[in-house]
């Protein structure tokens, strides 16, 4: 094979002749000249082929190629300022790789369900494209804050024999002669790895069986989980605060051209800077009813209320010390106030919703136990977390950051689908 340079390399090769391998993204011609509009994923630029100064092979070529036909090219790169790439690479020779007929996604408008559809070849789009370079490095983001602050990356189990997160939404499946559920949460497993390790974070793949068709429900999600040991609540919040500080300015810094290519307001990201306010359920209870809202301490809230409470914010909201009654098993009650726990759920702004969850967890074995029996849960299951109060329990605390919902509040999409290559939502499995 020879050689190719690709886009995002091409300024190392101002003046020199390249091959670059490529696919057709558009073309317009005006008469002696055809303008090609090629892109390798790295990123996009244009090829200009001058009829008197190629062969007249190359230039029946370019008039042959069709959008997405794939193609080698070599051509003299030239600075081209006006240019997204600030280069244009004046066209050598063309060799057709395979010319494409008829393909299915062209540059007018399509439905949502066409393109879902077409998930595998939607992806080619700009957009999609820059929303996947962005996922790729609030990934990255995310992987350098913990890792510079000596967490350690902890795989829990993506087969488990019980649940986290409440009975209702797993995902069933046989193991053998045994039921096993897919994981909801590593959460459980990561509290076993921060008394191994102190402090630990997890990255991996999360299901819920959620009937839930909204824009913010996957039901194949990722999920960032750190685990602390020695932390209290205040301090979980703290840690939360500077890592979503981080992730976006981190994007601010490395996404530039995408953000812009998606069309993303950044000043509203600008503004993402710790210390993120907080308010108690309380508090939010008796604002939302000041707002009309006609919703009863005790109950959770749902993404109205959510949406109404952040709208009083410019940054994301910690919002704490939720009712124990409907909260996780885990937590730990506020010794002050049992009837609330330690725990807040991070709403980020402009409608997106939860986008972490989390609380200090209970360390006390006996109330551990209690809280088994009164959620109908199988001591026997839980043995082994049990243990983990039995042999040197100590404080600590932990959050799940949702990636998907994180990307969409990021890139400013109205709908989680386009956050993750391919989509696992309710009623679709395909492609
Ligand atoms: O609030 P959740 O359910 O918390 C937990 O699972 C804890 N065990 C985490 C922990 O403390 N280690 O989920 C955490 C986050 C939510 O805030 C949300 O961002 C995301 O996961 N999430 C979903 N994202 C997309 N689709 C869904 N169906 C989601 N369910 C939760
Ligand atoms: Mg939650």
């Amino acid at each position: 094979m020879r050689t190719l340079t690709t886009i995002k390399q091409i300024g190392g090769h101002a003046g020199q002749s390249v091959w670059m391998g490529g696919w057709i993204n558009n073309k317009r011609s005006s008469g002696k000249i055809q303008f090609l509009q090629l892109r390798d994923g790295t990123g996009y630029i244009q090829g200009v082929i001058v009829k008197s100064e190629v062969s007249e092979e190359v230039w029946n070529t370019a008039k042959s190629l069709t959008q997405e036909s794939s193609v080698y090219v070599k051509g003299i790169v030239r600075e081209e300022p006006r240019s997204q790439s600030g280069y244009e690479l004046t066209v050598e020779d063309i060799e057709v790789i395979q010319l494409t007929e008829e393909y299915p996604i062209t540059p007018k408008e399509h439905g949502v369900d066409y393109l879902m559809d077409r998930r595998h070849l939607w992806l080619r789009t700009p957009k999609q494209r820059a929303i996947m370079v962005i996922r790729a490095e609030i990934i990255r983001a995310i992987q350098r804050f913990f890792d510079e602050r000596d967490f350690t990356l902890v795989d829990p189990p993506i087969l488990t024999p019980s649940s986290c997160e409440g009975t209702t939404n797993l995902f069933h499946t046989k193991y053998f002669e045994e039921d096993a559920y897919l994981t909801q949460s590593g959460q459980l497993y990561m509290e076993a790895a921060a008394m191994a390790l102190g402090k630990v974070y997890s990255f991996g793949p999360t299901f819920r069986a959620e009937k839930s068709k909204t824009r913010r429900h996957l039901i194949e999600f990722w999920m960032i989980e750190p685990e602390m040991a020695f932390v209290d609540h205040e301090e979980n919040l703290r840690v939360q605060e500077q890592f979503i500080s981080y992730v976006v300015q981190s994007v601010l810094t490395n996404c530039r051209k995408e953000l812009e290519a998606i069309g993303r307001d950044v000043s509203k990201l600008e503004a993402i800077q710790a210390p993120f306010p907080r308010i108690t359920y309380d508090d939010a209870i008796k604002f939302l009813n000041e707002q009309g809202f006609d919703i009863p301490w005790g109950e959770d809230f749902g993404a109205p209320h959510e949406t109404a409470i952040a709208e009083k914010y410019d940054k994301p909201v910690f919002i704490t010390h939720y009712p124990a009654s409907f909260k996780a098993f885990y937590m730990k009650p506020d010794p002050n106030r049992p009837e609330v726990v330690l725990c807040a759920d991070m709403i980020a702004p402009e409608g997106y919703g939860e986008i972490i969850g989390g609380s200090q967890r209970i360390d006390d074995p006996e109330l551990l136990a209690e809280r088994f029996a009164e959620h109908e849960l199988s001591e026997e299951a839980y043995q082994w977390y049990l243990d983990l109060r039995k042999y040197g329990s100590v404080p600590h605390s932990g959050f799940g950051l949702g990636l998907e919902r994180t990307v969409a509040w990021i890139c400013g999409l109205d709908h989680v689908r386009e956050t993750i290559p391919f989509p696992r939502m309710l009623y679709r499995l395909y492609p």
